[in-house]
């Protein structure tokens, strides 16, 4: 049998759509907001180059030589306790648990789409009536919509990797950045823009607490799709002899480029308008559609546009977050990627629909547990625990594990003289800032 392989473009944006989601556009700004701007942003920009950058190339290196699913690929690399190292193969059910909320919140974009052709809420008191009725009352709406994100992303994984995955990120990953480069030129010719640039790039560091530091090092990993096996199990798949140097720096300048040009966008649309900075998870759906309010009717022709470019993102990274698990069925139990693909969608669309409702007024109570209700326990539980512990044991594994001359092979031709500083980052370096984020997020420091 032919196995589909990504061309190299398509690896890159494929990858690159993966790493370019919800995190970026949603998550990014408005974490920025709340830890004030320039240092924040320069403590994150840091981590990506030297702990998100090494893990990337480490996390490719596993699936390029692997060939497999994750699970398999740990297993084959490891030269020895191969039934212990599968283990890090089963970081994909994270990708899956991701989905339980990641869904739901593709859902909420799908109606803000609909919603935005016609109407925008005068006042950020409207915007946020609106979107608390929408979270806490209206099942229907939620409901239809994550459904509808089901669908989508469960019919692209059944077509595959050539026919599915590559195909969709080839069209909607050209078109997100098109959209967010016209809105982006846009917010240049605003008064405001010098504005934001001031707060995104002027550090400020007395906001810079150690839970800031912590966020944007928990964020790196996030956004670039790291620990979880996404990037593995794409890497599977890429051509012979490709330059997995390349393609990590590739996706991570787009990641965080992306990232950057939301960020200064939307800052600069919000200072323009009126409203501030620090809006927290709800400003793209409570300030920001207040601010397009502001601008008139083409405002609404942003809005949409906006919240199609933000669905883009956010389904490009859904199928990176389930093919993980799909892989691992055909390749372990011989599966029918229709089978595997419907049987993941199925798993994380019906326990999405408890995620939904665990934010519904009725079912709040029965299902919260310690403060925090279903929905935000997932969204805890994957980003505090298993992504870092995931890019923990593939630093560790690569580091460690695999011999070091089956990693020079590939990577030192590619590195060159930065292989040493590579390895030794790897090695040291992000074992230990994992290490620390790990036990500060579960509050033990
Ligand atoms: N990187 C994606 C985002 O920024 C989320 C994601 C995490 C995707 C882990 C795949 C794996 O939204």
């Amino acid at each position: 049998m032919k196995i589909a392989r990504f061309s190299r473009i398509g690896f890159i944006l494929a990858a690159a759509g993966s790493a370019v989601g919800l995190g970026n556009i949603w998550k990014f700004p408005y974490i920025t907001g709340e830890y004030g701007g320039g240092a924040f942003v320069l403590v994150y920009l840091i981590t990506v180059a030297l702990i998100g950058f090494s893990i990337m190339i480490a996390e490719m290196l596993i699936g390029y030589l692997g060939r497999k699913d994750g699970v398999t690929s740990f297993e084959n690399l490891a030269p020895k306790n191969k039934h212990l190292w599968k283990f890090g193969g089963f970081q994909g059910l994270a990708g899956l648990f991701i989905m339980i909320f990641y869904s739901v919140v593709i859902g909420w974009i799908f109606h803000y789409i609909v919603t935005s052709l016609s109407y925008l809420p005068a006042s950020v008191a409207e915007a946020e009536q609106t979107f608390t009725t929408m979270l806490h009352t209206d099942i229907t709406t939620q409901l239809f919509y994550h459904t509808l994100a089901f669908l989508w992303i469960t019919y692209v994984l059944t077509r595959g990797i050539k026919g599915g995955i590559e195909k969709m990120n080839l069209i909607l990953m050209p078109t997100l950045i098109l959209i967010l480069s016209g809105m982006f030129l846009y917010s240049l010719s605003l008064d405001a823009f010098g504005k934001a640039v001031d707060f995104m790039f002027t550090p400020n560091w007395s906001k810079l607490t150690s839970e800031a530091f912590v966020t944007s090092v928990g964020h790196a990993f996030f956004t670039l799709s790291l620990g979880m096996g996404a990037i593995l199990t794409y890497s599977a798949s890429m051509e012979k002899n490709s330059n997995l140097v390349k393609n990590a720096f590739w996706v991570v300048f787009l990641d965080t480029s992306i990232a950057i040009v939301a960020g200064l966008m939307l800052f600069t649309f919000l200072y323009q308008y009126g409203a501030g900075p620090a809006k927290g998870p709800g400003l793209v759906f409570i300030s920001l559609p207040a601010t397009f309010y502001e601008m008139g009717i083409i405002g609404n022709i942003f809005a949409v546009l906006f919240f199609v470019a933000l669905a883009f993102a956010g389904l490009t990274s859904s199928v990176s977050l389930v093919e993980p698990m799909v892989q691992y069925f055909i390749d372990r139990f011989s599966w029918s990627r229709l089978k595997a693909s419907i049987y993941m969608g199925l798993f994380f669309y019906l326990i999405g629909i408890i995620a939904l409702l665990s934010n519904v007024d009725d079912y709040q109570k029965l299902l919260t547990w310690g403060g925090k209700n279903f929905f935000d326990w997932v969204d805890y539980v994957t980003a505090a625990i298993m992504l870092p512990l995931g890019g923990l044991i593939m630093a560790i594994f690569v580091g460690f594990v695999i011999e070091k001359s089956r990693v020079e092979s590939v990577l030192k031709p590619q590195l060159g003289k930065f292989f040493e500083v590579w390895y030794f980052s790897l090695r040291y370096i992000t074992p230990i800032a994992m290490f620390i984020v790990m036990l500060s997020l579960l509050g033990v420091l």
